[in-house]
């Protein structure tokens, strides 16, 4: 028998999940007490925890290895009965979403920080996902954020630290220790859904190339898995594969301005004719062609007009999802399935309500994030390997894909400027006085655009009524223009303003201009409205994807 012990503590008052989990810096979860404090308040609020499974595994990043061993002891004391953890307690986020729905578990904690950097002046977070594999919902994460607020004490048995780095049955005190594969369930499932062959045979035409980026982080292995033992891609195809504690000191996030090595590779002379990169814990997605980039807001509406393509998606489509600000170019095609399309809030969470309930197969969000009801967190390596599949079938480039796409259902032109590093207060002021000016505002022109509608986004989840409030401000123009501002709820460091543009434009020969240049216009009437870049002290966004 294990001793158990009870060790009193006193409540931090900062630890509310935002978009994602709980998300700070490596040195604010050091903090005595920190880590354990807030698995202690998700222990609380799941209350019934006694004689459970748990899923436990994380992307690999700084203080992963440390928190897996404080969470088994805790999990041991507050009762579980069994813990489901990956080798070396590595786990991507789909997998792991996968693996508790598999094994039909309680639950699961995962420990990511998503494509925030790592190491130990990098990030680290802590998320519960629910026994549909998905991340908790609103009501579950305010009732942990409310425990945190008064938590006087959490427990853990006495023990030494697990050796987890052999799948095999061990015990800690009456609990039973499961450390399974990290990657081989991930890729059955994976085998499951797309044709193999198909993309095998793609790949061995001789002029089809390929180059995947898992950027340090934790799809390394799984690519591996998955194209070079499964599909034969060659080993120097796959780069940046090994995963490391600081993603080797980069920011594992699949965009152009991150992922500039794989970029680099898609734009040279002899650039491969397919690219994609994961992040740090393998939910989201960057899909490039040769010297093309595929927004993300067009993927998810190509996947959803090609799914009939792909073997698990050929019964068809119940419906589909994006999030509000995600353009939309996905509720074109949703029109010509003759399916409906949702719009949620910001954040995955959203989507498993809709998943659940089957009144949605595809979903996905501008920020490279694509999925479907094969597992209930957005999915990275899935959304490449949907991709591999429809290339396997229509035998075009990706440009040649996403140009067809354009002429049959016009273009939706589509960018994100974020504003990093903000004083909170005055990114705050610059919502707070748009908001101020809704009435002042329909009706009124700004050069070529005239304001349709302003609001201030809020939802009614169809299947449980829970309302989400202030999810952005959109600015809707008569011209199939929108402009849509919001604060980040994921990021560590001051706020984050994120400013999304989209213009649709049904006109074939104007679909050649770059994003840039189309939306050009629209972000200065933005900036006019707004007032950003004087409000702000900036006169430019510090990152554009
Ligand atoms: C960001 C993205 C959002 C995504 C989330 C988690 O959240 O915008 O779409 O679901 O990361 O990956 P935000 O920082 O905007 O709150
Ligand atoms: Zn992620």
């Amino acid at each position: 028998m294990l001793k158990t012990t009870v060790i009193a503590t006193r409540p931090y008052v900062d630890q509310k999940p935002g978009t994602s989990g709980l998300r700070k810096k490596v040195a604010e979860f050091q903090q005595p007490h920190y880590l354990e404090n807030f698995v202690q308040s998700i222990f609380d609020v799941l209350e019934a925890c006694r004689g459970q499974t748990l899923v436990l595994g994380g992307d690999g990043r700084y203080f992963n290895r440390p928190a897996i061993q404080t969470i088994l002891k805790m999990a041991a004391a507050n009762g579980f009965g069994r813990v489901v953890v990956g080798r070396n307690g590595i786990l991507s986020t789909p997998a792991c979403s996968h693996l508790i729905r598999r094994l039909q578990a309680f639950g699961g904690i995962i420990l990511s920080a998503s494509h925030n950097p790592g190491g130990p002046q990098g990030d680290f977070g802590i998320k519960y996902n629910t026994a549909n594999g998905g991340p908790a919902p609103s009501t579950l994460t305010d009732a942990i954020y409310a425990r945190s607020r008064v938590i006087t004490e959490y427990r853990m048995v006495l023990a030494e630290d697990m050796a987890i780095g052999e799948s095999g049955r061990l015990k800690l005190g009456a609990m039973q220790v499961e450390v399974v594969d990290s990657v081989t369930d991930y890729v059955d499932l994976m085998q499951t859904l797309f044709d193999f062959d198909a993309i095998k045979s793609l790949l061995h035409t001789g002029s089809f190339s390929m180059c995947f980026d898992a950027m340090h982080a934790v799809t390394g292995p799984y690519a591996r898995a998955i194209f070079q033992q499964r599909l034969g891609v060659p080993a120097q195809a796959i780069v940046n594969a090994d995963p490391r504690e600081d993603f080797g000191g980069g920011h594992p996030d699949p965009n152009l301005t991150y992922a500039h090595e794989l970029v680099h590779t898609m734009y040279a002379a002899d650039a491969p004719d397919f690219g994609a990169a994961c992040d740090g814990d393998g939910d989201r997605n960057m899909i490039l062609g040769r010297h093309f980039f595929v927004s993300p807001s067009d993927s998810v509406a190509i996947l959803a007009a090609n799914a009939h393509l792909v073997p698990g998606y050929q019964k068809g489509l119940a419906g589909v999802a994006r999030s509000m600000p995600t353009s939309q170019a996905l509720d074109r095609v949703a029109q010509k399935l003759g399916i409906p399309c949702y719009e949620t809030p910001t954040g995955w969470k959203f989507f498993g309500n809709l998943l659940d309930a089957g009144l949605i197969t595809l979903c996905g969000e501008e920020s490279f994030g694509t999925g479907s009801d094969h597992v209930r967190e957005k999915d990275g390596l899935w959304a490449v390997l949907f991709w591999l599949n429809i290339l396997a079938v229509r035998r075009l480039s990706v440009a040649e894909i996403v140009q067809d796409h354009w002429r049959t259902y016009g273009r939706n032109f589509y960018l994100r400027h974020d504003y990093e590093g903000l004083d909170p207060l005055v990114a705050g002021c610059v919502l707070k006085n748009l908001r101020a000016k809704f009435a002042s505002l329909a009706g009124r022109r700004f050069g070529a655009y005239r304001i349709k509608s302003c609001d201030d986004f809020h939802y009614t989840d169809p299947v449980d009524q829970g309302v989400a409030q202030g999810q952005g401000i959109r600015l809707i123009f008569d011209n199939d223009a929108r402009v849509v501002l919001r604060l980040s709820g994921t990021g560590t460091e001051g706020a984050t303003l994120r400013v999304y543009l989209e213009q649709f434009e049904p006109d074939a020969a104007r679909h050649g201009l770059e994003a840039p240049q189309a939306l050009q216009a629209l972000a200065a009437v933005a900036d006019d409205i707004a007032g950003i870049h004087k409000r702000l002290g900036r006169d430019a966004p510090t990152v554009i994807t």
